[in-house]
């Protein structure tokens, strides 16, 4: 058996929410695209739905790094969220289902 996986993403949907539950990619392969290609094809099929949501650390600096440069922004805050205290960032990045949700909307 070969050992040659560099990362993983984990989603799960919702009605019209896509939930970014983990994205991990190895050490060594890091800051080479690998977790930006494995987003893009997470979010393969998902024009219907309105947004993508995560929780992270916001002791978490690489992460917070790459959500924001994949279009993510902060949209609540959890007080200690995690085992050691730390709060927890619900960020959001929203999806084409969100803009014809709105237009439907606009039309009623
Ligand atoms: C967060 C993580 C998944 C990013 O994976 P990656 O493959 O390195 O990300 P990419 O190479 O696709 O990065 C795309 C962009 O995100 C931003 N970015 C990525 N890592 C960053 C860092 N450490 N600091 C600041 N910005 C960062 C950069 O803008 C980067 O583009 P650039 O390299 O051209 O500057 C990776 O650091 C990781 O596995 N961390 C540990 C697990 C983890 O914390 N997962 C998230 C839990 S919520």
């Amino acid at each position: 058996m070969t050992d040659d996986l560099s990362g993983y993403g984990v989603t799960m949907s919702a009605g019209d929410i896509v939930d970014l539950l983990r994205i991990g990619v190895r050490p060594e392969a890091r800051r080479s695209g690998v977790a930006s290609a494995l987003l893009d094809e997470l979010l393969v099929g998902t024009d219907d739905a309105s947004r993508m949501l995560l929780e992270v650390s916001v002791t978490n600096a690489s992460a917070l790094g790459f959500y924001v440069a994949r279009q993510f922004s902060v949209i609540d805050v959890r007080p200690h969220y995690y085992r050691d205290g730390s709060e927890a960032l619900v960020m959001c990045r929203w999806l084409p289902g969100a803009a014809r949700t709105q237009s439907a909307t606009a039309h009623d």
